[in-house]
């Protein structure tokens, strides 16, 4: 297990699990983290939201499955950004889970390449697939922290479960006693709405009964930024740049007035839950006295409804 180490899980797709990775690693690595960034997700987008899918720069999962089948050193794909390497995933991802699933196989086998590569960072990020319970039992055993992206319908909440289930399994069976949610982040709020925003927090403070709180920043909902980041390769940071060098010049710009104004907003929440979670991991991290029962076994979610 890694402690300088988190997650980000949700059983459903389209919670901003990898927009937010992505964006928590280059984060991280601006701050000057030493960062990796493992994709376990072979059918997710974080690699093109960091571009290296555009550039060709991916090997698909091959260096992971490498690693797990013969043996090999896990070599990541380094420098997508200063300070950031990447394990991706792609095709090979499926080979390695499908080899997980034979019988004789164990998640220990996924684990120790990457846990031999992860020792080397002062951060490691990992995104996980949505309903795929084998990437969810390997980033559960890597990692000591989950962060949980949340949208603002509670299908988002019902996909908490197979995480809470997963997490259950892990922590019982002695896999990784030391695994403890460190948040929720609310996705996609909508900045002209403030209140739908409080009631969502509510809801969702509600539903886990403290067992994880809930970050203060919300990151708000600009679909055309999240479009124009994914097609080129750039967190919010990056395309705010962009957005500005466009206007400066728009003469070697085209385009540049069907570029988002509102990519300064999406930035400043990015940079303030890069600052919210490195601080809470920094100080669920520094050692103190124990407490005894500090995390809860499960993650009681579902029990507001009904
Ligand atoms: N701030 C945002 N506002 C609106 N849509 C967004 C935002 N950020 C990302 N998206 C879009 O939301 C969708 C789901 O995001 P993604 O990060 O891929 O979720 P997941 O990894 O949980 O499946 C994608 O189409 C993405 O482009
Ligand atoms: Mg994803």
């Amino acid at each position: 297990m890694l402690d300088q180490c988190l997650v980000l899980c949700n059983g459903k797709g389209g919670v901003g699990k990898s927009s937010i990775a992505a964006a928590l690693a280059a984060g991280a690595a601006v701050r000057g983290r030493r960062t990796l960034l493992v994709d376990l997700d072979p059918a997710g987008s974080v690699d093109q939201d960091l571009g290296y899918r555009q550039t060709g720069d991916s090997d698909d999962g091959r260096a992971l499955h490498r690693a797990v089948v013969d043996g090999a050193d896990l070599t990541p794909v380094s420098s997508v950004r200063t300070g950031l390497d990447v394990v991706p995933a792609g095709d090979f991802t499926h080979a390695v889970y499908a080899r997980l699933a034979a019988r004789d196989r164990r998640v220990p086998d996924v684990i120790a390449p990457l846990e031999a590569l992860g020792r080397g960072y002062d951060l490691v990020i990992v995104d996980t697939p949505p309903a795929t319970q084998v990437a969810l039992d390997v980033a559960f055993c890597l990692a000591r922290f989950l962060v949980l992206p949340v949208g603002i319908d509670t299908g988002s909440l019902d996909g908490l479960e197979l995480v809470s289930d997963r997490y259950h399994v892990v922590r019982s069976r002695g896999l990784n006693p030391t695994l403890e949610p460190l948040g929720v982040v609310l996705f996609g709020m909508d900045p002209a709405e403030p209140r739908l925003a409080r009631e969502v927090r509510a809801d969702v403070s509600w539903e886990l009964d403290g067992a994880a709180p809930v970050f203060d920043t919300v990151v708000r909902h600009r679909p055309r930024a999240a479009r124009d980041l994914r097609r080129h390769g750039l967190v919010p940071s990056e395309y705010l740049r962009a957005v500005w060098d466009a206007r400066l010049d728009p003469a070697t710009h085209p385009g540049a007035d069907r570029l988002d104004d509102g990519a300064a907003g999406l930035a400043e929440d990015y940079w303030d839950l890069t600052e919210e979670v490195l601080a809470r991991m920094d100080e669920r991290l520094t050692p103190r006295p124990a407490v005894a029962g500090s995390a809860p076994a499960t993650l009681p979610v579902g029990a507001g409804r009904g």
